[in-house]
């Protein structure tokens, strides 16, 4: 049995996700989370709001909110949408808790320590309106690398670049829309990421196996030469910059970067998970304390592997104290709308509490795993998204599984018949699903997602096309045991289903399950021919509700229009 710790990019607080946030981290890493434990592993599944900084202020500012309401109410939207959606975190943190304030200030402390951290005077963007600096987002402007003119000060959203508020072309408040800007000098901390070039670059070439998009940004970056970036800001929200409940003279206004404590925060939230349950949270993440065994698996949008490859490995390396560092690192691209962004900010999209007033989770799981944004953006349709489910899910798996139990519970009753032998046509079939399960099982584990579901589609189809070749309607009036046959191997197919498609639509996996009462999850083994024994003759059955329902196009021009799709 293999340790697996698995964390999913933490969420902004800022508002519900839309679903290209869910597809880029959450969505995955819970497929991904699902199949290691139905594969008998033993996993811990991490995730939590991500609550500091100048996107959580900026939302609260506009909510008319204090914001650590905010931050309270809108985490416990996220934690329920989440569940609804079936993400299976064993552990759904904030990073505001102290665990992640005590860990936070530790890291900085020892980094300190190491000699990589330095107080050192900035320039700073001030507003003379808003009487403050505005780090990060609180400003924006016109991206000096692309001319995009609503770039943010921390990041352009056209060109992807990491940006420095104080290289923005004509630069203006984010709270009050003030062209009155200054640069100021004011003092932080730096962490001197230049003193860790070797030690990173070492640790990257350690891991060969990442995938290619992981890896070129990780190179890119290192081929830049890794540059000294502050780790403060002028704000008030986040983890003060204290130790042992001190503030630091001078840094009374001043908290930790977002981006300084949230990937900490996976720690911490294990450790609250660790606190919660009476788990060895530190087994999971400290070499010294059993943690050598762990395969640790990141997953995340591709914007935010920078900072995972480089970024938290620093804190974590530099500490010189034995973390756990990542071994898998899952990234993705952009999931578009239509071509064009989701957007939080502007509402944009459909956003997770609205998918499911529409449809049911698994409707949205399949559609968004099955066409993951791994290769390459891809946009979403609500015309692609209802051909897809129409197809896959209410044709291919919704019928079979219809057509079966049906035909079974008119000439046999609702019970698995015996009937003889298999034959020829169920040898070709057995041959068929031990290859696709293979490759199924495979790119699982490779977190190859859209081929995995393209493998999982043909598994079903395959079912589908036995019946087809089998034809036990026809052959029942003839030979009503060689009919069984068909019949028993067809409810077996849908117990095997029901296994298969655990991690990605689990609501109906458990439906699949439930019709022989069987909820045992345990990934498939052996071969075929026994998979499909499992079922004895006489197992008695309950026949199932329609499982999925057709989407028609009187809904889908319904939805463009209540979402404004283009
Ligand atoms: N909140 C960030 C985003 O949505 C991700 C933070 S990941 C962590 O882009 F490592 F910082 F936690
Ligand atoms: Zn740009």
């Amino acid at each position: 049995m293999a340790r697996i710790l698995i964390t999913s990019a933490l969420p902004y607080i800022n508002g519900i996700k839309h679903l290209g946030n869910l597809v880029g981290s959450m969505l995955p890493s819970d497929v991904y989370a699902r199949f290691e434990r139905a594969r008998g592993n033993e996993v811990v599944f991490i995730c939590a709001t991500d609550e500091h900084g100048t996107p959580a202020e900026l939302a609260a500012h506009t909510a008319d909110q204090k914001i650590e309401e905010y931050c309270a109410e809108q985490h416990d939207v996220q934690a329920r949408a989440g569940e609804a959606f079936g993400l299976s975190f064993d552990y759904f943190g904030r990073s505001s808790y102290q665990s992640n304030h005590d860990l936070t200030q530790h890291f900085a402390a020892v980094l300190e320590k190491n000699g990589l951290i330095e107080e050192r005077v900035d320039e700073q963007v001030y507003s003379v309106d808003d009487a403050r600096f505005l780090p990060d987002r609180y400003v924006e402007g016109t991206c000096p690398n692309c001319d995009y003119e609503k770039a943010r000060g921390d990041q352009c959203d056209n060109c992807g670049r990491l940006l420095d508020p104080v290289d923005l072309k004509d630069p203006y408040s984010a709270v009050s829309g003030s062209r009155n800007i200054e640069i100021r000098k004011t003092r932080h901390l730096h962490l001197l990421q230049s003193k860790l070039q070797d030690r990173i670059e070492k640790w990257v070439e350690s891991h060969p196996l990442w995938p290619q998009l992981t890896k070129s940004i990780a190179l890119k970056w290192l081929k830049e030469g890794l540059r000294d970036r502050s780790i403060t800001r002028d704000l008030q929200w986040g983890v003060p910059v204290a130790h042992h409940g001190k503030t630091r003279p001078g840094f009374e206004n001043k908290v930790f970067y977002v981006w300084f404590d949230a990937p900490i925060a996976y720690i911490a939230a294990t450790k609250d998970w660790g606190d919660k349950t009476g788990a060895d949270w530190e087994s999971w993440w400290r070499e010294d304390k059993g943690a050598g065994d762990v395969t640790y698996v990141e997953v995340m949008g591709k914007d935010n592997v920078a900072f995972h490859t480089v970024s938290f490995p620093c804190t974590l390396l530099g500490s010189q104290e034995p973390w756990k560092t990542v071994d898998t690192l899952k990234s993705l691209n952009w999931l578009t709308w239509y071509g064009g962004k989701f957007s939080t900010s502007e509402g944009r999209g459909i956003f997770m509490d609205q998918a499911l007033e529409i449809l049911p989770a698994d409707y949205w799981r399949w559609y968004l795993m099955a066409n993951a944004p791994e290769s390459d953006d891809t946009s979403f349709t609500l015309e692609s998204f209802a051909a897809t489910v129409n197809k896959d899910l209410a044709d291919v798996l919704g019928n079979f599984v219809n057509r079966i139990t049906r035909f079974c519970k008119s000439k046999f009753g609702e019970q698995i018949p015996a009937g003889g032998e298999t034959g020829p046509v169920e040898e070709k079939l057995f041959v068929e699903l031990d290859n696709r399960i293979a490759a199924y099982t495979g790119n699982l584990a490779q977190m190859e997602f859209r081929k995995a579901c393209a493998e999982l589609r043909a598994i079903w189809a395959a079912g589908n096309e036995y019946l087809q070749e089998a034809a036990p309607w026809a052959v029942f009036k003839k030979d009503p045991e060689k009919a069984a046959v068909s019949v028993r191997i067809g409810l077996n197919l849908i117990r095997l289903f029901g296994v298969l498609s655990q991690p990605v639509i689990p609501f109906t996996s458990e439906k699949l399950l439930a019709i022989f009462g069987d909820q045992s999850t345990d990934w498939p083994q052996g071969k075929a021919t026994e998979l499909l024994a499992t079922l004895r003759p006489g197992t008695r059955f309950t026949s199932p509700e329609v499982l999925f329902s057709k989407i028609e196009d009187e809904q889908v021009a319904e939805w463009k229009e209540q979402f404004g799709a283009p």
